[in-house]
């Protein structure tokens, strides 16, 4: 709307703050009448997990298309770009200059040493971290912690953790509910906003023809997000499971719930740090096989793991991190068979 109003003359642009101020008015009553989603949101804000709400915060604008186009890598096949990138913590200098880059539809995963920054450099790409210099570049859109776009950014990525980051005041199938509500009714708003904008407008300008653009109300919104997440949840055979709370669940569907949770907001790219870490042993499979599926299905992925089988079998690429920079980068099979790193040998010596 602002970026509308500059563009128009001077009398058209004050005409435009009093349309404004009656939609405000107009927007709060409608909340006031209809808001039935503000438990759940709010609910969960009491959680306040970061990491959680790394799947759930996105509702910005996108970047401006020219910065798009000016970015725009060589090969349409990238879809993460990163260059030189650094990341210090303190005198603590984590990430010494990654350059990598991954192609939608790989499946990258990303072994290496405790402390060796692999959290870090996934904290990075899904913006939970800054990093201190480098450019990370998303399907031809720098990633810039200043610029509005961080939320519309992490709407295209999935992220799943050692922990699981469940909410556990939310029964399953509102925690996967949850972000497609909270960045649905938020573009709602938006297309709500705009199309009271232009019916204000076209009451004093005739010649005004831009559509009036239609939007889907919040039962339709909350509709469409429950049924989203019982066909994720029949998907991964835990349909039993909808309203039960995590607390009641194993280590195993909770990480198979919080994997669904993070599909049900289509991303572009998965990154996985660590799943099966913390699960029980028996549990490791059933979770590994979520993620199998998932990578057979074509999803982009990054993959913090030190299931060396598993690499073996899915991944398209390793790379090896070791004192914040990538030591060794290579199919699976040449990285795990014939090792050319020094440091590479020593740690595979000890997980294989
Ligand atoms: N928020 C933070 N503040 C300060 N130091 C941090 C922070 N996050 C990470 N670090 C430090 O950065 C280094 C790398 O941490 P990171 O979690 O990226 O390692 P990692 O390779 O994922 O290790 P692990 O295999 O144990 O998970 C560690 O020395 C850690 O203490
Ligand atoms: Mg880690």
């Amino acid at each position: 709307m602002e970026k509308d109003k500059a563009k128009m003359p001077a009398a058209d642009a004050a005409q435009a703050d009093v349309f404004e101020n009656i939609i405000d008015s107009v927007e709060a009553v409608q909340d006031a009448a209809t808001e039935n989603n503000s438990v759940l949101i709010q609910d969960a804000e009491e959680v306040g997990a970061e990491e959680a709400h790394a799947n759930t915060e996105a509702q910005e604008e996108t970047a401006p298309a020219q910065a798009k186009e000016a970015h725009r890598p060589d090969c349409d096949d990238v879809l993460i770009s990163i260059t030189d990138l650094h990341k210090s913590f303190g005198k603590n200098e984590v990430l010494r200059g990654v350059t990598t880059q991954v192609k939608k539809g790989e499946k990258v995963v990303i072994i290496g040493p405790s402390g060796s920054g692999k959290s870090t450099l996934l904290r990075c790409l899904n913006m939970m971290e800054t990093p201190t210099s480098g450019t990370i570049i998303f399907d031809g859109t720098p990633l810039d912690p200043k610029h509005s776009s961080i939320n519309l950014h992490r709407r295209s990525m999935g992220m799943v953790f050692q922990h699981f980051n469940l909410f556990n005041n939310l029964t399953v199938v509102e925690n996967i509910m949850l972000a497609p509500v909270k960045t649905g009714i938020a573009d709602m708003k938006k297309l709500r906003k705009k199309a009271l904008f232009l019916k204000l407008r076209k009451l004093f300008d005739k010649n005004c023809t831009e559509e009036i653009p239609t939007y889907p109300s919040k039962a339709e919104i909350r509709k469409k997000a429950l049924d989203n997440a019982l066909a994720l949840l029949e998907r991964i055979g835990l349909s039993d499971k909808a309203t039960a709370y995590p607390s009641t669940l194993s280590g195993g569907q909770k990480q198979r719930i919080a994997i669904v949770r993070a599909l049900a907001m289509h991303p572009r790219v998965m990154l996985f740090d660590e799943p099966t870490s913390a699960l029980d042993p028996e549990m490791v499979g059933e979770v590994l096989e979520v993620i199998k599926e998932l990578a057979e299905g074509g999803m982009t992925m990054v993959i913090v793991t030190h299931e060396i089988g598993f690499a073996r079998e899915v991944a398209t690429r390793v790379l090896f991190i070791d004192e914040g920079v990538i030591k060794e980068d290579a199919p699976p099979k040449e990285l795990f068979t014939n090792p050319k790193d020094a440091r590479l040998k020593e740690f595979l010596s000890k997980v294989l």
